[in-house]
C-alpha cells in the first residue's frame, strides 16, 4: 500500500494551475461562453505566451489567473493555492503577496513619482523597504537615474520598465503581462522584452506573456493558443 501523498510545499507547486474553467459573460440577454474547460498549468519559473485573435478571451484568462474574476466552473491554483477557498479580502492580500501585473497602457500612478510607483506593491503589503534590493531592480531594468520623474516625464518604454519593477519589487512567483509591448515600438519592445526575460530568470518567476508579437513568444519556454475557450500548444 502507498503512502499518503504529501501536500505540495508552496515552493514547488506548480506557479499556476487552471483545470476545467468555464467563463460566461452576458451581453444584453445574450450569453457570451468565452473560456469552455480550460487547462493550463504553469511550473514554477516557467515563462508561457499567450497568443489568440483579438476577443478570444485572454484578459478574461489573466483576471480569473490573478483571482480579479472567479469562474464559472473549474479550479484556479496560484502557488498551491486554491483561490477558490479565499474570500474577498483575503484574495486581496494573497494577491498582493504572490502575483506581479503589467498591463498594456503602464497604469502607473500619474501623481506619484517613478520611485513611488514602484514602492506602491510594498506599501500595500506592510512590507519594508530593502535599499539594496531595489537599487538592484531598478539598476538591472536601466531606470535607477529616472526614479524621482513624473510617469509623463518618462517615454513608454521608460515607463513599461518602472511598471515590471513595481511588478516585480515584492518578489511574486508570478507575473502575468497583459499585451506588455502593445503600445510601444519595434526596437523599444525589443528592449523591454528581453530585459522581462533576463529578469523574470534572475528571479525564479514565472511567467504568462499575452502577446501578439512574435518577439514576445520567442522570449517564453512554450507558447500556447487561445481558441474556442481552450488553450492548444503551438
Ligand atoms: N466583464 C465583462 N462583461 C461582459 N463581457 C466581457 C467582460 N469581459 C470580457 N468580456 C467579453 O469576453 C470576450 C473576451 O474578452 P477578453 O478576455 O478581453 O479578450 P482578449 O483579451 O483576448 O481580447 C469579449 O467578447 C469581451 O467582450
Ligand atoms: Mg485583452
Amino acid at each position: 500500500m502507498s503512502a499518503p501523498t504529501p501536500a505540495m510545499p508552496a515552493e514547488t507547486a506548480p506557479a499556476l494551475s487552471m483545470h476545467g474553467i468555464d467563463r460566461t459573460f452576458r451581453s444584453g440577454k445574450r450569453l457570451v461562453p468565452v473560456l469552455r474547460g480550460l487547462d493550463l498549468k504553469i511550473g514554477s519559473g516557467e515563462r508561457v505566451a499567450v497568443m489568440g485573435a483579438s476577443g478570444s478571451g485572454k484578459s478574461t484568462l489573466l483576471h480569473l489567473a490573478a483571482g480579479m474574476d472567479r469562474p464559472d466552473a473549474g479550479q484556479v491554483e496560484l502557488l498551491g493555492r486554491d483561490l477558490g477557498t479565499l474570500a474577498e479580502p483575503q484574495m486581496t492580500r494573497f494577491r498582493a503577496r504572490t502575483v506581479g501585473l503589467v498591463f498594456q497602457d503602464f497604469n502607473l500612478i500619474d501623481s506619484l513619482s517613478a520611485g513611488e510607483n514602484i514602492d506602491l506593491p510594498l506599501w500595500l503589503n506592510g512590507r519594508p523597504r530593502k535599499n539594496e534590493a531595489l537599487d538592484e531592480l531598478t539598476a538591472a531594468l536601466g531606470i535607477d537615474e529616472l526614479l524621482d520623474r513624473l510617469p509623463e516625464q518618462l517615454s513608454g518604454g521608460e515607463k513599461q520598465r518602472v511598471a515590471i519593477a513595481r511588478a516585480l519589487v515584492h518578489e511574486p512567483g508570478l507575473m502575468l503581462a497583459d499585451e506588455p509591448t502593445g503600445s510601444l515600438d519595434e526596437s523599444t519592445a525589443a528592449d523591454v522584452l528581453s530585459l522581462f526575460e533576463q529578469i523574470t530568470a534572475q528571479r525564479g518567476c514565472a511567467l504568462v506573456l499575452v502577446t501578439h508579437n512574435p518577439a514576445a513568444a520567442a522570449i517564453c519556454d512554450r507558447r500556447l493558443e487561445l481558441r474556442g475557450g481552450r488553450l492548444q500548444e503551438i
